[in-house]
């Protein structure tokens, strides 16, 4: 009864801010992403009569309480199903460290979600698993199908779902994730995300968004890449213009990320194809093709204040590995 899961942290071209049940995560939007090779979450859990109680262990970091309680409700969520109420021992870690900004959650909740079915022996469709993921943490239902995948919003739980839209291989892109100095004090993703109705300029990001999402779909498709990075820009920018009015507001970027927008867009009138997002941190994503990433790491030397550049390909989603972490 002890199986192990690793999973990819995600970025999306189509941000997911904003929910219409928070008990349920249903977001307030589809969304659409991309997995990422070099952010990875193992996770590895043993169900046992053994266990008096559930031990949550991360190796290599501190876990507050409150990430500890949302991680034993998501296994009550999965013993529920079971009806099985054995406890377990869950021991995870991330290749990327947590001061690194990148959000874990997303791969956190996938991995957790796709050992622990197995290890309770649950035989559950790909979709039902995005389902359970998303309860843990929207954006890692994303993690659990391959490559490039589409959350569709839904309008309950069993119609808010991930399914991929392209294996990894598809398209041979790379996302260059610029690690910043300095990253400011975060506010999470949950607690950020519940001011959203405040800002004013919400409901007019609802309205245009299904424009984006459908310029996406065709970019995808087309594998037109400046269309995906124009679009992706364009969304970026308007879910943090969101962020920004809201009440209270929140200000993810720093002055570096702003240094590196400027200098994306200088490369971009040099006739360097590449385009950037960004998710709840001032970390920047550089989105481009393959054929370019030599030329886009050489002008990444030239920019200051940056701590790390972790280049990621497409990934396939969550699976079952067989190297267990205790
Ligand atoms: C800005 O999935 O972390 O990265 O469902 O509350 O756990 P919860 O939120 P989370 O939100 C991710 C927000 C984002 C945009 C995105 O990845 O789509």
């Amino acid at each position: 009864m002890k199986t192990t899961a690793l999973a990819p942290a995600n970025i999306a071209f189509i941000k997911y801010w904003g929910k219409k049940d928070e008990n349920l995560r249903l977001p307030a939007n589809s969304s659409i992403s991309m997995n990422l090779s070099e952010a990875t979450t193992v996770t590895t859990i043993e169900f046992s009569k053994r266990f008096s109680k559930d031990q949550v262990q991360f190796l290599g970091e501190e876990t507050s309480e409150k990430e500890i309680r949302r991680i034993i409700d998501q296994l009550d969520r999965l013993r529920k199903i079971a009806k099985k109420d054995l406890k377990a021992k869950v021991v995870t870690k991330n290749n990327f460290p947590k001061s690194s900004g990148v959000a874990s959650s997303a791969s956190g909740f996938a991995a957790l979600t796709i050992a622990a079915a197995a290890a309770l022996d649950l035989k559950l469709s790909e979709k039902e698993l995005t389902i359970l993921a998303r309860l843990g943490s929207g954006s890692a239902c994303r993690s659990v199908p391959r490559g490039f995948v589409l959350w569709e919003e839904g309008s309950s739980s069993e119609t808010s779902f991930a399914k991929s839209l392209y294996p990894e291989n598809y398209w041979d892109l790379r996302d260059i994730l610029l690690i910043v100095k300095k990253p400011a004090k975060k506010v999470g993703t949950t607690e950020g995300m519940e001011g959203v109705n405040t800002s004013p300029f919400f409901t007019s990001r609802l309205l245009s968004l299904p424009v984006r999402i459908e310029k996406i779909l065709t970019a995808l498709k087309k594998k037109d890449f400046d269309l995906l990075g124009q679009i992706t820009e364009e969304e970026c920018i308007n879910m943090h213009a969101v962020m920004m009015t809201q009440n209270p507001p929140l200000f993810y970027w720093n002055g570096v990320t702003l240094d590196i927008i400027k200098e994306v867009r200088n490369w971009r009138d040099e006739n360097l194809p590449v385009y950037f997002t960004i998710d709840a941190g001032p970390n920047v994503h550089l989105i481009c093709e393959a054929k370019n990433e030599k030329e886009i790491l050489n002008k990444i030397q030239t920019l200051e204040n940056i701590e790390k550049v972790i280049v990621n390909k497409p990934a396939q989603g969550a699976h079952l590995i067989t190297k267990n972490l205790f």
